[in-house]
C-alpha cells in the first residue's frame, strides 16, 4: 500500500515473532493518525492479528469524516460538524459527504429539484405496505422496503455503473428513504399514507408526510424543521461504526446500493447502536416516574454490583465530549421553548449532566453526555414516537452510508471483506 501521506518519510515498524522479524509499513493519515500496516504479515509469518470487534482495526483508507475522540473532533470532509450544522441544510451536508464538495447555489437547486422529481414510490411498491402487519416495527418495514427497491430499479443494480448511473441511484435512495420511513410509520399507525408535495424541501416533506392527515395539514415551524434539520447533520456519518462498516462489507461483494443500505439499516437497529436514544428516554420516564431523585440515580450508576448505566453517558470514541452533544442541547432548549412544552426528563437530564460532571467516577473515566443523552427529549417533543427513533437516524445517517458506498466502489482496492478468525471449536472429530 502506498502511504497516503507523501510529505511523510517512510517509517517502517518491525514485529518479532520467534526469530523472525517482520517489516510493517507505517500508514499515516492527514491528521497525522498512525496505523501498521500488517496486510503481510500472514504471508511471512502464518500469523494474523486478534482485534475483537476490530476496536483497533482501521479496515480502509477514507477520505470522508475525521474524528479525534480524545479533542471531541467531528469533521466531514475537514469541516467541523457544528458549523454545518449552525450554516448549511441537511441536503448541502448530504452532497458534501457524498460527492465531496458543499454544493454551488446552482449544484444546490439541481439537487434539490431531483430530489423532489424522485420523492414518490412505484403504486405497486406502495401496495406492499398493506400486506405488512400494523405491528411491524418501522424499522423492519424500512429496511425491507429499501432492499426492495432493487426489484422497482433493475436497470440500477449492475456491479459496474457509469458516473451517471450511480448518480441516479443515489439521488432515487436519498429521495425515496424520507417517503419509505414516513409510510412505515402512518402504517404502524393504521393510518392512511400522504403524498410528499413538490413546493416542500426534503425535511418539511418528512413531516408533512409524517404528521398531516387526509383532513387535517400539519402547520410546519421553522424551529421544529430546523431542530429536525440539525438532527439529521449531526448523524449523517461518523466513519467506520457498525452500521457504515455494515454497508461497506456488504458493498465489498458488489452488492448493489440498495441492499448495502438495507444491510447497514438492519446494523443500525440493534439496541447498542442505533437504539440508545430510545433507552434514553425510557431511563429518564423511569426517574421521572420514581420522584425524580437524581442523587439516588447517580449512587446507582457507580455501583459496580448494579448492572444500570447512565444511559446516554459514554462513548467508545469520545473521551472528552461529544462535539454533537453541545449542539443537541442547544437545540434541546429552543425547541421545548418554541412549542412551550414543560418536559419534567429535560429537568431530569439536565439535573443528572450537572452532577455526573462534578462527580469523580465519571471525571475520572471521561464520561460526559453523548448524542443521544437530549436528541430524544427533542424528538418526543416533535411528536415522533419511540420506535421512530432509529428511523430518524438511518434518515440522518444514509448520506454517510451512501457516501462510504460510493467511495468503496470508485476505490481502486477491489477487495472483497472477509476477516480472518481464531477457530476455538472441537479438535478434529470422525463420526
Ligand atoms: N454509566 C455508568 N458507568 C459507565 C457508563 C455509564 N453510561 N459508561 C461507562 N461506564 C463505566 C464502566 O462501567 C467502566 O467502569 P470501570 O472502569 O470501573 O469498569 C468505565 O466506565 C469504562 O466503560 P467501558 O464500557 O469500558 O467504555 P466503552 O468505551 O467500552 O463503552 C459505551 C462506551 C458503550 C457507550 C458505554 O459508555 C455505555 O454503555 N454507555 C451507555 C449507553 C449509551 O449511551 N450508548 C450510546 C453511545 S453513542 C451512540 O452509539 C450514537
Amino acid at each position: 500500500m502506498n502511504n497516503p501521506r507523501s510529505d511523510q518519510p517512510s517509517e517502517t515498524a518491525k514485529i518479532t515473532i520467534g526469530d523472525k522479524v517482520v517489516s510493517c509499513p507505517v500508514v499515516t493519515g492527514v491528521e497525522n493518525e498512525k496505523a501498521l500496516d500488517i496486510s503481510g504479515l500472514r504471508n511471512q509469518t502464518g500469523y494474523v492479528t486478534y482485534d475483537e470487534g476490530y476496536a483497533n482495526t482501521a479496515s480502509c483508507l477514507s477520505s470522508i469524516t475525521f474524528i479525534d475522540g480524545e479533542k471531541g473532533i467531528l469533521r466531514y470532509r475537514g469541516i467541523p460538524v457544528e458549523e454545518l450544522a449552525e450554516k448549511r441544510s441537511f441536503i448541502e451536508v448530504a452532497h458534501l459527504l457524498i460527492f465531496g464538495h458543499l454544493p454551488s447555489v446552482s449544484e444546490k437547486s439541481a439537487f434539490s429539484k431531483l430530489l423532489t422529481s424522485n420523492c414518490m414510490i412505484h403504486d405497486n411498491m406502495v401496495k406492499l405496505f398493506d400486506n405488512l402487519p400494523s405491528s411491524s416495527h418501522p424499522m423492519a418495514t424500512l429496511s425491507a422496503m429499501v432492499v426492495t427497491l432493487s426489484a422497482y430499479y433493475p436497470e440500477l443494480i449492475k456491479p459496474e455503473m457509469s458516473a451517471e448511473e450511480m448518480n441516479k441511484i443515489i439521488a432515487e435512495l436519498l429521495a425515496k428513504i424520507r417517503t419509505l420511513a414516513a409510510y412505515s410509520y402512518k402504517k404502524s399507525i393504521g393510518e392512511p399514507i400522504i403524498y410528499p408535495k413538490r413546493e416542500y424541501k426534503y425535511v418539511e416533506n418528512f413531516l408533512h408526510m409524517m404528521f398531516s392527515t387526509p383532513v387535517d395539514e400539519y402547520p410546519l415551524d421553522k424551529e421544529v424543521v430546523d431542530a429536525l434539520e440539525k438532527i439529521l447533520i449531526l448523524h449523517a456519518d461518523h466513519e467506520q461504526n457498525c452500521s457504515t462498516s455494515t454497508v461497506r462489507l456488504v458493498g465489498s461483494s458488489k452488492a448493489n446500493l440498495f441492499a448495502s443500505i438495507s444491510a447497514g439499516i438492519c446494523a443500525l437497529w440493534g439496541p447498542l447502536h442505533g437504539g440508545a436514544n430510545q433507552a434514553v428516554i425510557e431511563m429518564l420516564e423511569e426517574i421521572v416516574r420514581d420522584g425524580g431523585d437524581v442523587k439516588k440515580v447517580i449512587e446507582k450508576a457507580k455501583d459496580k454490583n448494579n448492572p444500570f448505566l447512565l444511559m446516554g453517558f459514554g462513548h467508545r470514541i469520545y473521551k472528552n465530549f461529544d462535539p454533537r452533544a453541545k449542539v443537541i442541547k442547544g437545540i434541546c432548549d429552543t425547541v421545548l421553548t418554541k412549542l412551550g412544552i414543560n418536559d419534567p426528563c429535560l429537568e431530569v437530564a439536565k439535573t443528572i449532566e450537572e452532577a455526573a460532571l462534578k462527580d469523580d467516577f465519571f471525571i475520572q473515566r471521561k464520561l460526559y453526555p453523548n448524542v443521544d443523552f437530549y436528541s430524544g427529549i427533542i424528538l418526543r417533543a416533535i411528536g415522533i414516537p419511540t420506535n421512530m427513533f432509529t428511523v430518524i437516524f438511518a434518515m440522518g445517517r444514509l448520506p454517510g452510508w451512501i457516501a462510504h458506498w460510493k467511495e468503496q466502489c470508485e476505490s481502486p482496492n477491489k477487495k472483497i471483506g472477509r476477516p480472518r478468525q481464531i477457530y476455538v471449536g472441537a479438535p478434529l472429530t470422525h463420526i
